[in-house]
């Protein structure tokens, strides 16, 4: 994307919003598809994938990397994959543009191949840390031929098809690196293991069962994960359903809950309870969330949300949660301003590393509006006084939520919010301005 062509948009305080919608398919599973899909041998539909500019990155590289990968309808998608360690020596550097997922999940599938590739994204993600994943590949016998900065992308990964198995334990509680590791642990013989200390999302190893690799996970220690996958096996292609995205779900859902007189019904969101940390986070400051309809769609649990407009109350967020809503705080920070009383949120150092540093992002945003807010070591506070006078422009800084989060909280507040940039919101959430003028919000 273009940072000189800034898309500039405000949101004003809007009437009730009412109605019912689906957001777009779940970005994780939507990468893990297509690059799961090409690792199969044979060819696997995918329906639902989010046509997101991050996932959209995704699809090309894999093209890049030999694939075929061939859109065929409305998020329909067909995959024609090159097997475990069938990549082809890309061509032209792998652009995965502003996504971690993409970039991270793509170094360890490229680890188990006899190729050499060079990874690159935009400002953003190359300010991103990316020693995390290369020093446990660099361990089962990858090769960084270059990398920029120590630890960021511009990089070139020499992988192999004879990996070493490691047993690993992350530094840090990340489904990211989790997942580099065990896609390049199908390219090694015998048991890859890694051990989480906190367990966080588990959508690579659903997928991995799905085509056919042997994975176990099994709970370690309080709140933790031990995963082992059993290297090279033949991946079988199954076709996918992808779901809808809860981290997307949490916009709209959170804007019913502080537009006065809002109900809205949410069809189909996934919730799986490593991502609804914040439906648990709202519900105990008061959100009215009711799952209706409960369902299993291409195996993961689905259910439609009844969201009513709610009085929140302020509470304390344990550091435990954070890897089930890692990428709802901005989104929640802006219902606890909306809350009466003091909200807490601990632990949050990994925003630090997202696609902006989030924490400073977020504090900014709230206090650009009115919203009194301290960082304090790794806690964001926020003082929630029901509603928030609002009136500032908000520096979006290359972060799709950050932008999104702005726009929903000028719905509520006194005064509009400005966002310097909408342009990112498509790397996760096409189609959201439409969606949300859909259902009464006030985006001009
Ligand atoms: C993701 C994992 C999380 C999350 C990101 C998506 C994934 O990142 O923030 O948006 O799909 O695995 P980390 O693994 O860095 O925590």
């Amino acid at each position: 994307m273009d940072p000189a062509e800034l898309v500039p948009l405000a949101a004003r305080q809007s009437g009730p919003l009412q109605g019912r919608a689906r957001v777009p398919g779940d970005k994780s599973i939507s990468h893990r598809a297509l690059i799961l899909a090409a690792l199969t041998v044979g060819e696997t539909a995918i329906n639902g994938l989010l046509e997101g500019e991050d996932v959209l990155h995704t699809a090309d590289a894999m093209r890049l990397l030999g694939a075929r990968v061939e859109r065929i309808g409305d998020c329909a998608w067909r995959v024609h994959g090159v097997g475990v360690s069938g990549f082809a020596q890309p061509t032209r550097v792998l652009d995965f543009g502003n996504s971690g997922t993409g970039v991270r999940l793509s170094i360890g599938a490229v680890a188990g191949a006899p190729v050499t590739a060079t990874f690159d994204g935009d400002e953003s993600l190359r300010g991103r840390p990316m020693r995390r994943v290369l020093d446990p590949l660099e361990k089962m016998g990858a090769r960084v031929i270059q990398v920029a900065d120590d630890g960021r992308v511009p990089l070139t990964l020499q992988g192999a098809s004879d990996l070493i198995p490691i047993i690993y334990e992350p530094p840090v509680p990340s489904a990211q690196l989790k997942s580099a590791v065990l896609l390049a642990g199908l390219a090694a013989p015998g048991e890859t293991t890694v051990i989480e200390a906190e367990a966080t999302r588990d959508h690579t190893e659903r997928l991995l069962r799905h085509f056919g690799a042997k994975v176990t996970s099994k709970p370690y220690g309080d709140h933790g994960r031990r995963i082992v996958v059993q290297g090279q096996p033949e991946l079988e292609p199954a076709s996918i359903a992808v779901p809808a995205d809860p981290s997307s779900a949490a916009f709209p859902m959170v804007a019913a809950l502080i537009v006065p007189g809002s109900e809205l019904i949410l069809d189909a969101v996934m919730t799986n309870p490593l991502r609804t940390g914040l439906m648990t986070t709202l519900r105990e400051m008061g959100a009215s969330i009711e799952a209706l309809e409960k369902k299993d769609d291409g195996g993961e649990e689905v259910a439609d949300l009844r969201v009513r407009a709610s009085v929140l109350k302020g509470v304390d967020v344990p550091a435990e949660r954070a890897p089930s809503m890692i990428d709802e705080y901005p989104i929640l920070a802006v219902a606890a301003s909306f809350a009466e009383g003091v909200t807490r949120m601990r632990g949050l150092k990994e925003l630090r590393v997202k696609e902006s540093d989030r924490l400073a992002a977020t504090a900014d945003m709230l206090r650009a509006n009115g919203v009194a807010v301290e960082i304090e070591n790794d806690d964001l506070v926020v003082q929630g006084k029901g509603r928030p006078p609002g009136g500032g422009e908000v520096k979006t800084q290359m972060d799709h939520r950050i932008a999104m989060s702005a726009l929903v909280m000028g719905l509520a507040s006194e005064s509009a919010i400005r966002v310097d940039d909408s342009a990112f919101i498509a790397t996760s959430f096409p189609g959201f301005v439409e969606l949300m003028r859909g259902l009464g919000a006030d985006f001009s």
